[in-house]
């Protein structure tokens, strides 16, 4: 069973990035946690980042040719502007799950409008790193 974990522009430099609002966790790191998790829940996880929003729009449509689980998805701004990521997640089956490190209700008025989020299954944000590793169970109990 796989699951697909997408993320947009910027996230390449997490861990870097903004540290005290995103904390110190790199994608990589991440990426081995999830992998983690992903073992004992029996899952297989397919890692990517791209500052670019066609490769989110594509990345979703090989998710579900794939035959994905369920894909996490944290699309970075991009999540305020698209309206393509918008479409691509109701064009496709395999639910997605909005994910953010920090919370954007509780930040900047412009990170409030969620395109992903009212097309995604569910969302969780604000927990840091952890976000997606909760998102993983949730994707595991689908
Ligand atoms: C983010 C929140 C977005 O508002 C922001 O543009 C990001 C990261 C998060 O994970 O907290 O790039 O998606």
């Amino acid at each position: 069973k796989l699951v697909y974990v997408l993320n947009g522009p910027n996230l390449n430099l997490l861990g870097l990035r903004e540290p005290e609002i995103y904390g110190s966790d790199t994608l990589d790191d991440i990426a081995g946690q999830l992998e983690d998790r992903a073992r004992e829940l029996g899952l297989a996880i397919e890692m990517r980042q791209s500052n670019h929003e066609g490769h989110l729009v594509d990345w979703l449509h090989e998710a579900q040719a794939e035959g994905a689980q369920g894909v996490l998805l944290n699309a970075g701004a991009l999540t305020h502007t698209s309206l393509a990521l918008y479409d691509a997640i109701r064009a496709v089956t395999p639910p997605v799950i909005e994910v953010h490190l920090s919370n954007p209700h509780a930040r900047e008025e412009f990170r409030h409008k969620s395109w992903v989020g009212m097309a995604a299954k569910g969302t969780i944000a604000g927990f840091g790193a952890k976000s997606y590793l909760l998102a993983l169970e949730a994707v595991a109990g689908l």
